[in-house]
Order: structure tokens, then C-alpha cells, then sequence
């Protein structure tokens, strides 16, 4: 016990140095993220498939505390086909919800920064943004209207002072300004009664506290579509429910998102709700991508050691047990990330020659179906390593930024004989 808390204890000197180190980090972060005037061809790229609607390359997203880096989301990397269901699956803390926030550039900041990687998002005229260092300025008009998201519990998402209508309202005043105010009343209307809701114009009028959960839940899935989104991120949407509300917003869910040509990426912790709803299945343990594939794939070949104990942590009907089977261990230290497989500790299938090495990569095992364990090692195609990014990396390249917009103001002083306004001066 003392020795766990002399290995976990920080000084007060530590404590002062990693802040001073995270503020540096986080604030040239924030000028990346703010420079509304950055030049498009620094986040307009291209899709590596026309096929995928969001595809996701080695992100990471940190979290630069006062005890150290909280490495949330670290090197995954997916696609999300068009017109398709994308389950999310993992424990409590496997950052299912940090991924989904980072696609949005809904994480708390300065605290929480993406720091690599692309996310890449398909645009109607052939060209992606990459989210990653797409200014806030323009994330603005990607959010709701591209993009939008569910959360978990509808009452702290709906502002409890507004009535329902003028917050379905809100969102396509944002988005589509040349809409009029009867324009903009019948399609929150049509909305409303898409999502089932049989009293429309009642519920236009009343504030989210006269609703049941299942309506509020509604509500935000009407706010969401309202502007036809091309990807929908429904983070545990239905968790606060009961099952037979459950069962009627996953199927609305699946029929709006056939009627709207959308995608779906679905988080949850529940394997029947994946297995019921997802094409493809992505598992993800402690920041990482440890198995991905089709819904086929995922629940008739579970190759990775922790999908296959996530699979025999479920309950099936029919079949009697004494003991529901659970995975032993705890999720390691977000901070104090080991450098060989996350896993290990927990393993059951663990072997020691093969699993003292460094972190497996990601093995091709299929067309489809993509596994990060040792034990396949010789099975197939390494088609990908993840890489922590360490603060020293971050460190040079805010030099480099630095250096370069020195030398661009220079320029722009020769040329013009006059200081550039935009200039900023550089950080101490
Ligand atoms: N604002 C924050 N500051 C510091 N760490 C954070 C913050 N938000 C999330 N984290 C850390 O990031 C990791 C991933 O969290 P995340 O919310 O993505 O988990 P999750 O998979 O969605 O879990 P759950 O199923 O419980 O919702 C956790 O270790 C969490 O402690
Ligand atoms: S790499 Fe080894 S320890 Fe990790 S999941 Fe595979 S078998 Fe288990
Ligand atoms: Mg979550």
C-alpha cells in the first residue's frame, strides 16, 4: 500500500512542472484551433475510400491534467461506411465517448485537445475535412447540420428554460437562414411527428420537464435530424431507459436513418443492442482499437482475448449459469500507460514469450476483420501501429510553428513595409 503511494505520489514541484509543460502544449494548441483565418488547404484533404462517410487515422486525444497526460484515445483508427450502423463497444473508460467527442471538437478544453491523426469527413463536392485541424469557425456549421449527436441522458441536454419547439427551432435557424419563420414551424412540426411524438403541437409548447424520458429522448433525436445529417453519433442512447422504450428508439433510430441516407455510429455497452443494430462492430480497450470487422465477424469469430470475455460476460436466455463470467482486473492507469499490451494483466490466453514484447500491432486476419493481439501475429498482415505521442514531440512542434509565423511576418513586413496585423507575437 505505501509503496503504491509512493509510486503514485506527486510533489508539489512535479505538480507545478507538469502544468507549467501542459499550459505551453494547451495554449499553442488553442491558436491552432482559433485561427479562424488558417489556410483551407491545412484541413481540406480527401477521402481514402468515396465509400466511407468519417474515416479515423490514428487519432489521439489527450487530456493534460495536473497529475500527468491522460492518454484517452490513443493511435484508433476506423471507418464509418456510408449508410451504415457502426457499433462501439467497450468497458467504462475505454474512451468510447472521448472518440465521439473528438469527431465533434466537443472536448473540454483547453484540458482536452486532439493532438494527432486525421478525421477525415466527407463533403458533398468530392473534398473531406479534416476535423482534426479544422478551425472552430468552421466546425460551427459542420456540427448539427453534417454531424450531429444523442446523448445519453436527455435532460441535461435539453436546456430546461426553453420551450421544446424553440430549441428544435434554434438549430435551423443556425443552419438555414434562408428559411422562414413558417418554414422553420412546420419542419420542427414534421420533425416532432417523425419521431413519434402523437400530440405535436401540444409538446411544441411545453418545457422538457412535462416530458417522459422516452419523449425527451425523442426530442433530441427530432434536434439532431433536424437539418438531415449525414452521420448521426448516438452516444448510450437509450441507457436511461426501460427496455420497451429502448426497443422503440433503436427501431425509430434505424427507420430515420434509412429515410435520411445517414450514418449511424452507435456507443454502448450493451452487445445484444450492437448486435441487433450495427453492420460493423469496433472494440475498443483502454484508448485503443484491440478488434474490429463486421457484426458477422465480431460475434460469430471473436478473436481478441477481451472481445471473446466481453461475449461471455453476456447473459444469453436459455442457458443457466451460477455466475455471470466477468473479466478480472481493473483497466490500467490512464496516466501510467505500460508499453507493452494494455491487456496483459487481465489475459487469460496471455503468453509470456510472445506478450512481454512491446504493444501487438493491428493484424489484417481478413478482408474485414482486424485484430490487435500477439496471438495472431503470424495470421495475417500487420496493417497498422499505433504510437503514443510523447510531450517532447509537442514541444517541437510549437517550436516549429513559432519559428515559421516568425518568418512569414518577416516576410509580410518586406513586402507590404508595414507590420502584419494578423501577426501574432510569439509565445513565451
Ligand atoms: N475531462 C476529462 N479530463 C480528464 N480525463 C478525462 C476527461 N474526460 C474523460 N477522461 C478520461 O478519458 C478516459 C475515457 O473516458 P470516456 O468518457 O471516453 O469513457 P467511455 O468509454 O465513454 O466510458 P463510459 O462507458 O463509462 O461512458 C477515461 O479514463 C476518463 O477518465
Ligand atoms: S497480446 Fe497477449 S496479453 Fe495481449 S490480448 Fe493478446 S494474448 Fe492477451
Ligand atoms: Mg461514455
Amino acid at each position: 500500500m505505501s509503496k503504491n503511494k509512493k509510486k503514485n505520489y506527486l510533489s508539489g514541484s512535479d505538480s507545478h512542472k507538469i502544468s507549467k509543460e501542459n499550459r505551453i502544449i494547451t495554449k499553442y494548441l488553442e491558436k491552432l484551433r482559433n485561427d479562424s483565418k488558417r489556410d483551407p488547404s491545412q484541413y481540406i484533404t480527401s477521402m481514402r475510400d468515396e465509400n466511407n462517410i468519417v474515416e479515423l487515422d490514428n487519432v489521439c486525444t489527450y487530456f493534460f491534467t495536473d497529475i500527468g497526460v491522460v492518454r484517452a484515445v490513443d493511435g484508433v483508427s476506423f471507418d464509418i461506411p456510408k449508410c451504415s450502423t457502426v457499433g462501439v463497444v467497450g468497458e467504462s473508460g475505454c474512451g468510447k465517448s472521448v472518440t465521439s467527442l473528438s469527431i465533434m471538437q466537443l472536448l473540454q478544453r483547453p484540458t482536452g485537445q486532439v493532438v494527432g491523426g486525421e478525421i477525415r469527413l466527407s463533403n458533398e463536392d468530392g473534398t473531406a475535412y479534416n476535423i482534426v485541424n479544422t478551425p472552430t469557425s468552421v466546425m460551427q456549421e459542420i456540427r448539427g447540420n453534417k454531424i450531429s449527436m444523442i446523448f445519453q441522458e436527455p435532460m441535461t441536454s435539453l436546456n430546461p428554460v426553453f420551450r421544446i419547439g424553440a430549441q428544435i427551432n434554434e438549430v435551423l435557424e443556425l443552419h438555414h437562414s434562408e428559411m422562414t419563420k413558417e418554414q422553420i414551424h412546420d419542419r420542427t412540426m414534421e420533425m416532432l411527428e417523425m419521431v413519434g411524438i402523437a400530440n405535436a403541437e401540444g409538446v411544441y409548447n411545453m418545457y422538457p420537464h412535462e416530458l417522459s424520458g422516452g419523449m425527451r429522448q425523442r426530442v433530441m433525436i427530432a434536434i439532431a435530424l433536424a437539418c438531415d445529417p449525414k452521420l448521426i453519433i448516438a452516444d448510450e442512447p437509450t441507457t436511461a431507459l426501460d427496455v420497451t422504450i429502448q426497443a422503440q428508439i433503436l427501431d425509430l433510430l434505424r427507420n430515420l436513418k434509412d429515410k435520411i441516407n445517414s450514418s449511424i455510429m452507435l456507443i454502448t455497452h450493451d452487445l445484444g443492442v450492437i448486435a441487433e443494430m450495427a453492420d460493423y462492430v469496433v472494440v475498443m480497450y483502454a484508448g485503443r482499437v484491440v478488434e474490429k470487422g463486421t457484426a458477422h465477424d465480431i460475434f460469430h469469430n471473436p478473436c481478441h482475448p477481451y472481445t471473446i470475455g466481453l461475449m461471455k460476460s453476456k447473459p444469453v436466455v436459455g442457458k443457466q449459469v451460477d455466475e455471470l463470467y466477468n473479466i478480472p482486473g481493473n483497466v490500467p492507469n490512464p496516466v501510467n500507460m505500460p508499453d507493452y499490451c494494455y491487456f496483459r494483466d487481465r489475459c487469460d490466453l496471455c503468453d509470456h514469450e510472445r506478450c512481454s514484447g512491446k504493444y501487438p500491432s493491428e493484424i489484417r486476419i481478413s478482408d474485414t476483420h482486424v485484430v490487435s493481439c500477439h496471438l495472431f501475429a503470424d495470421k495475417g498482415e500487420v496493417v497498422g501501429r499505433s504510437q503514443i505521442i510523447p510531450n517532447s514531440q509537442l514541444l517541437e512542434d510549437r517550436v516549429e510553428y513559432n519559428k515559421n509565423r516568425k518568418k512569414k511576418m518577416a516576410e509580410s513586413v518586406n513586402a507590404n513595409g508595414q507590420t502584419d496585423k494578423t501577426g501574432a507575437r510569439e509565445d513565451k
